[in-house]
Order: structure tokens, then C-alpha cells, then sequence
């Protein structure tokens, strides 16, 4: 097949090359962004009167029968027309002649690239915004059936103080509402309009670029024609948001594959979210748990293959950056389908509550407390410390929980003690007198649903 860039070669391109060169395997699903991209071009043109305004016209309306077509599928895309770009330009000029060939007046293919990346980054961009919501929304729902479900809370996985099931999903919310920001954040350095930079130097062409970014709704153009074509950092922002939305999934899912051991037992998956063992009897395995955290790998792997990518790349465009599609194209493909299926599990499982309770009352939990009881009785705190480190060292020796301790044994220890210690250290007193903003309080709990509520639907 002739190329569309074949006048300066007068041989033909090695079927091989052609096979490593092309990536109309990869970016064909940037065909939707390409063609808008196209018909935003064209009607500029003709605007402008850089090309005939009955070509213009040719060229916006055949665009839009390829677009159909290629939704039927009706079109074969073709390795040797190379990318996406040069499939849909060759169709165009098959269809439509010499009006399809006016099409590429005053664009490079390094703009055309960066112009589909960019709209198609941020088309996928929404649509993880929406998972995210979802997301935020099930951990708010968790928190609400958990308010009052107490559970020991770890430093180093090991027990350290009580805190609630709905205070620690809170923390989850809290993680992924970072990561909306910070997607929205990111589509604002995406949405720039790059078309105009041409090869790299712009174009002798009168291009009104502001139309073409009124027209495909970015909010600005790229204002440097070198930058504009050599830019991928927003694909990298992008990599590196999107690994830290499967850094915190990843985190609940270890979470739930410990706490859904024998050895722990607060929850228990939904046979529907499980599978089982083709030699033992006997298991169900955290199956959907254990993917999503191993698929957060291949999306840090994606990101620092695209910092690796553009690693020392000289300005402006190189080929080396056709290679940001198939790992952004990898992460966005994993998020999209770790998300979903994360938010099911987590709403179809079964949390023990009464296990949770129990683990907290184990490993002294509530030693803070009892020391924070003597401090408010007028010790110094450090004094304090060193009296319970003393009771808990005991209590170890005769297999007993603080709160077992009799009023004799009690007052071996510091002789301020009285009857009123057994409520400051129950579990429910541990968890409801800590009511500092951002604390696990029954109350400020409430507090800190309803405003997420308002949070999730203000958006
Ligand atoms: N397929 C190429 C890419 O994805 C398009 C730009 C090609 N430009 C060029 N001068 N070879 O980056």
C-alpha cells in the first residue's frame, strides 16, 4: 500500500518494520477522539478560508458516516496505514478524493496525537471519577451499619487501641476522596488544546486555535508549539493517580484477606466473591481480594514505565513516545475493572461483629486509657505510663485483662485508683471519649458521615 507520506522513499517499507512501527493494534480505540479532532480541524479550515469551504464540508460530513461504520464495524483498520490517524485520513481520501486530501493543511501527526490522547485520557478520566464516587459512597454505607461496632484498631499489625469498624472504613473514604481530587486536579492540565503546534514550530497557516478549543471543549490552548507536541507529563500524572487508586484498594483488599482468616475471622467474603480449592475441601479463598492487590503491580509497573519512556527523550516529539499508550491504555484498563468488582465485594460481605468486639478486648488495648484515667486523677503522664506498664506486666503473668483486675489488685498498683476506672477503661468509654476532630467518638462519627454524605452528593 501506498504511504500517505511515500513521495521522498523510492522503496517499499519492510514488512517487518511496518509491523513494528504501526500501533493501529493499541490506539484504534482513539478513533471516536481523532475523528472529533478532525471535524474540529476541518471546520476551522474552512472558516479561516485555508481550505474551500465545500471541502470543509465534504470532510466533516464523510467523517461522520466513518464514525458509524466504524461503530458497526464496517471498517478493517490496515497495519500498513500505521496509527489510527493515517487509517482514518486514508479512508477519508478513498471516500472523498482531494477534498480528504486538504485535511492535514497546518497539522503534523504530533499534534493530532497529542490533541486524541489528550481527549481520550480525559473521556476514560470521567468515567473513573464516577467509580471513585461509587466507591466513596460504599465505604460511608459500611460506616453506617458500623457505628457502634468496636474492633482493635494496630500499629505494626499489632493491637493497640479500640476503634470502630465505621472509623476505619471512614479512613478508606477518605483515601479515595484524595484520589477524586486529585484526577480532577490532573484533567485540568489535560484539558489544553495542542493543535496548532504542528510538527513542532507551529504553522505559516492562519489557524484560529481558540475555535478549535471552544469547539472540543478544552479550556485552553498549549502555549508553546515545542511543548505542545512533546508534553506526556499528564499522561504520567495520570499513571501516578491511578497507582495510587490501586495502592489504597490494594491496602483493604490485604486487610480483608488477613481479616478474613481463620486466625482473625471479622469477615467473611460472599461465596459469589470467593472460590474455592480443587484439592481441599475445605477453603474459600480470597480470590477477588488477592487480584487487586496483585493488579496493583502492573499499574505501578505502567507508571514507571512511562517515567522510564520519556527519560531524557530531547525535544520535540519522539517515536518513543508512541509507547505511553499501551501502559496508560493498561492502568485505566485495570482500574476500570478492579473498581467495580472491589465495591461489590466489600458491600456483599459479612462482618463479624461480634469477633471484632472480642479482638479488641484482647492485648490491652485499653492501656492508654487506664493511663490517661491516672493523669486526669493528677499524675503525670510519664508516672502514669510506667504504673500500667506495671499492671499490664502482671496482668500478663496471671492471664488477666486489665478490666479483670479486683480493687485489691487495682490499688497494688497506685492507690488513687477507685471504682470509677472500670468504666474508663471499657471498651465503649475507650472509643467514645475520644472526640477530638477526626476521632472514632460515636458522635463525631456521625459527624464526620453526614458530611461526607454531603461531600459525595455535592458532586
Ligand atoms: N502513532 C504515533 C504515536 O502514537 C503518532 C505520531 C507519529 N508521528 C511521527 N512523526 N511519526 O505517537
Amino acid at each position: 500500500m501506498a504511504k500517505l507520506w511515500g513521495g521522498r522513499f523510492r522503496k517499499a517499507t519492510d514488512q517487518r518494520v511496518d509491523d513494528f512501527n504501526s500501533s493501529i493494534r493499541f490506539d484504534k480505540r482513539m478513533y471516536k477522539q481523532d475523528i472529533k479532532g478532525s471535524i474540529a480541524h476541518a471546520t476551522m479550515l474552512g472558516r479561516q478560508g485555508i481550505i474551500p469551504m465545500e471541502d470543509s464540508e465534504a470532510i466533516v460530513r464523510e467523517l461522520g458516516h466513518i464514525l458509524h461504520d466504524i461503530e458497526d464495524g464496517k471498517i478493517e483498520f490496515l497495519i500498513d496505514a500505521e496509527d489510527i490517524h493515517m487509517n482514518i485520513e486514508k479512508i477519508l481520501t478513498d471516500r472523498i478524493g482531494d477534498a480528504g486530501k486538504r485535511l492535514h493543511t497546518g497539522r503534523s501527526r504530533n499534534d493530532q496525537v497529542a490533541l486524541d490522547i489528550r481527549m481520550y485520557l480525559m473521556d476514560e478520566t470521567a468515567e473513573i471519577e464516577e467509580m471513585l464516587v461509587e466507591t466513596m459512597e460504599t465505604f460511608v454505607e459500611l460506616a453506617k451499619e458500623h457505628i457502634d461496632t468496636i474492633m482493635p484498631g494496630y500499629t505494626h499489625l499489632q493491637k493497640a487501641q479500640p476503634i470502630t469498624f465505621a472509623h476505619h472504613c471512614l479512613a478508606y473514604y477518605e483515601m479515595f476522596k484524595r484520589d477524586y481530587s486529585r484526577l480532577v486536579d490532573c484533567r485540568k492540565r489535560t484539558n489544553i488544546m495542542p493543535l496548532g503546534s504542528g510538527a513542532l514550530a507551529g504553522t505559516t497557516y492562519p489557524l484560529d486555535r481558540k475555535f478549535v478549543a471552544e469547539m472540543l471543549g478544552f479550556d485552553d490552548v498549549t502555549m508553546n508549539s515545542l511543548d505542545g507536541v512533546s508534553d506526556r507529563d499528564f499522561v504520567i500524572e495520570l499513571a501516578s493517580c491511578l497507582s495510587l487508586v490501586m495502592m489504597h484498594a490494594s491496602r483493604f483488599s490485604e486487610e480483608l484477606i488477613l481479616w478474613s482468616s481463620n486466625e482473625f475471622g471479622f469477615v467473611e467474603m460472599d461465596d459469589a466473591y470467593s472460590t474455592g480449592s480443587s484439592i481441599m475441601p475445605q477453603k474459600k479463598n480470597p480470590d477477588v481480594a488477592e487480584l487487586i492487590r496483585g493488579k496493583t503491580g502492573r499499574v505501578y509497573g505502567d507508571l514507571i514505565g512511562l517515567l522510564t519512556m520519556m527519560k531524557g527523550t530531547p525535544l520535540a516529539y519522539n517515536k518513543d513516545m508512541q509507547e505511553d499508550k499501551e501502559q496508560i491504555f493498561d492502568s485505566i484498563d485495570t482500574v476500570k475493572l478492579c473498581l467495580p468488582v472491589f465495591c461489590d465485594m466489600i458491600r456483599t460481605m459479612r462482618v463479624n461483629t461480634r469477633n471484632m468486639h472480642e479482638g479488641a478486648k484482647g492485648g490491652f488495648t485499653n492501656a492508654t486509657d487506664a493511663a490517661d484515667y491516672l493523669v486526669k486523677k493528677g499524675l503525670p503522664f510519664r508516672d502514669a505510663h510506667a504504673v500500667i506498664g506495671n499492671m499490664v506486666f502482671y496482668c500478663i503473668e496471671h492471664n488477666k485483662a486489665i478490666e479483670d483486675l479486683t480493687m485489691e489488685e487495682m490499688k497494688s498498683f497506685s492507690d488513687i485508683i477507685e471504682d470509677d476506672i472500670y468504666d474508663a477503661v471499657s471498651m465503649e468509654t475507650c472509643v467514645n471519649d475520644r472526640k477530638v476532630i477526626g476521632g472514632p467518638a460515636k458522635k463525631i462519627t456521625q459527624k464526620a458521615i453526614s458530611k461526607a454524605e454531603k461531600y459525595i452528593n455535592s458532586l
